[in-house]
């Protein structure tokens, strides 16, 4: 019965929670591998997460971008009020993401399905450490920067390691070092292994793993079959006050191993 699988879910979903000791798993049905309607979902799931982790006042919520997010962003619903307003910004600078699905497309889309604003960070990709520097040093850059450190709420995805790293197109070198150290999942342009040990980051400006840690809301968003192994890698380390959500495919398969 439809009741049966609704607490069915929500077993899967205590179980994830206390796996990971995170705070929350939302658990969605279905495979976003193949299901473009999870997506969607995921979108109506992190505006009812983010009504209730936000608080009152002014809010900056960085964000990560991928084909999830941008998705999710698409099918998100109005976060503002009288006494809530909320600033989308990129959580970290261009990692080699194609145009629509970088973090700067992400938070413009969130802000306008949230009625919130957005500020934009424009870092080149290939760039001479020289250039790069001095880029640093631009007020309006810097400007950016500082609203991304004061950001009180991070929304990320995850994937799989060496498809993340095929699709920002990093040199062979780069691809045989995070083999030969067993990478399986990659978020924030950090590549963990099984344990969820880092094992290789891009360096890039922005948010570090390290600060993400000390923010009080963070929300990860990814599902599928496919990437059950590199969610569970990730979150084995993630931030306790993490709410994963996520779909049916990837948590059974989650679970499968536990
Ligand atoms: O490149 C940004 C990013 O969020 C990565 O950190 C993550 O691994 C990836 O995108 C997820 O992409 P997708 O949702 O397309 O699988």
């Amino acid at each position: 019965s439809v009741m049966n699988q609704l607490l069915g879910m929500h077993q899967v979903e205590k179980e994830i929670s206390q796996y990971f000791g995170i705070k929350r798993c939302i658990v969605v049905a279905g495979n976003s591998d193949n299901q473009e309607k999870v997506l969607y979902e995921f979108g109506d799931i992190l505006t009812d997460s983010l009504d209730l982790l936000l608080p009152e006042g002014d809010n900056i919520v960085a964000v990560m971008g991928g084909t999830t997010m941008a998705l999710t962003a698409e099918h998100m619903g109005t976060l503002e009020t009288e006494k809530r307003h909320n600033l989308f910004v990129p959580a970290r600078g261009g990692i080699g993401e194609a145009m629509t699905v970088q973090a700067n497309s992400v938070s413009a889309v969130m802000a306008s399905k949230t009625g919130g604003h957005h500020r934009a960070l424009y870092v080149p990709e290939q760039l001479s450490l020289e250039t790069y520097n001095s880029l640093l040093q631009e007020p309006s850059i810097q400007e950016v920067l500082t609203l991304i450190e004061q950001s009180n709420c991070v929304v990320h995805s995850i994937g799989r390691a060496l498809h993340m790293a095929a699709r920002r197109k990093m040199s062979d070198d780069e691809m045989v070092m995070l083999k030969q150290n067993n990478a399986v999942a990659e978020s924030f342009g950090y590549f963990f292994d099984e344990e969820g040990e880092v094992v290789y980051k891009i360096p890039r400006i922005g948010l570090q793993l390290k600060d993400v840690q000390k923010i009080s809301n963070v929300v990860a968003i990814a599902g599928g079959k496919s990437k059950a192994k590199a969610i569970r890698a990730y979150m084995k380390n993630a931030p306790k006050q993490t709410w994963l959500i996520t779909d049916e495919a990837a948590a059974n398969e989650i679970l499968k191993g536990v």
